[in-house]
């Protein structure tokens, strides 16, 4: 039996112009769904957003951009299924030498920009009695590397947060799910700007060097979304790392342990960066 077509959805998608966001954004717009896309600039850079796709100014960090864009989704549409908590920034450094500044400001969008969206759809979401929340977090919210202590902690968050309203939220008819993708070529290494030079290493190590596009984790996002699954791992290296870590501690441990082991010998030798 052919499957039964999805009524389209009303969808916003924060950090939508770029990345995985804007993945996301064109994916939902490909499938007929209505979409806003809401980033930082006060316009979607040119030729990027597919047509009929809606831009916002939405700084997941202010509140009255929050209520603002809420409002115009009720005006506009009557209502939301789907809120993608996206937008985020890369931080990297050891304890000691990322600064307190780094840390407020990747907890300002990473965790509380998602804790925000939340905090403003769902009033809405429970007076439908339905809708879904997708939180972008990463594998970092789920397997610790070292020298990544803020954006980690952050992720960690979102992933907790997610669960807590798996179980808060699922008696309203609102749907969770958080992604946990492993490192894509996306625009992020950009934000990753640290006092910790030694950060730099990691950055073109993993982030600059990634071979997963967008687009195809998207495609994998949307699957699981529309799957109803709550934890969603969109690639091998997340799914080895997760259950390596849930049923081989001491391997997991052990591979958690290289890395640090190569930036303290890099430290030992007397390298920049703190
Ligand atoms: N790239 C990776 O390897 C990777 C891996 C796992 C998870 N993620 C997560 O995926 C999400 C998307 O990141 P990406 O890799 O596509 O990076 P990206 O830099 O390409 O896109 C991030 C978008 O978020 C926007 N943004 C940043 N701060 C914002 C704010 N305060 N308000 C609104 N928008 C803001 C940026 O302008 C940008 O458009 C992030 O949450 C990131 O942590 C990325």
């Amino acid at each position: 039996m052919p499957p039964t077509p999805r009524p389209p959805r009303r969808a916003l998608v924060t950090g939508g112009v770029s990345g995985l966001g804007l993945a996301l954004v064109r994916a939902l717009a490909a499938r007929g769904d209505q979409v806003m896309a809401a980033d930082l600039a006060d316009a979607a850079p040119e030729g990027v957003l597919p047509a009929g796709v809606t831009y916002r100014q939405l700084d997941v960090r202010s509140d009255a951009d929050w209520a603002a864009a809420c409002e115009a989704i009720e005006r506009d549409w009557g209502g939301l299924d789907l809120l993608v908590n996206n937008a985020g920034i890369a931080a990297g450094g050891r304890i000691e030498v990322a600064e307190m500044s780094e840390w407020e400001a990747t907890v300002a969008v990473n965790l509380l920009g998602v804790v925000r969206g939340c905090r403003t759809f769902t009033p809405m979401l429970k007076r439908q009695q339905s809708g879904t929340i997708v939180n972008i977090a990463s594998l970092a919210g789920l397997t610790q590397a070292p020298a990544m202590s803020a954006y980690n902690a952050t992720k960690a968050g979102v992933v907790a947060l997610s669960e807590t309203l798996l179980h808060e939220l699922g008696p309203h008819g609102i749907q969770v799910s958080v992604v946990c993708p492993s490192f894509l070529r996306t625009n992020l290494a950009v934000s990753l700007q640290g006092a910790d030079t030694l950060a730099e290493e990691g950055k073109e190590r993993y982030l600059s060097r990634a071979k997963r596009t967008p687009e195809v984790v998207a495609a994998r996002i949307l699957r699981g979304v529309d799957a109803g699954r709550y934890l969603i791992l969109t690639d091998a290296d997340g799914r080895v790392g997760y259950w390596t870590k849930r049923l081989a501690t001491p391997l997991y441990r052990r591979a958690m342990t290289v890395p640090g082991a190569r930036m303290a010998a890099v430290e030992r030798r007397g390298k920049p960066g703190g």
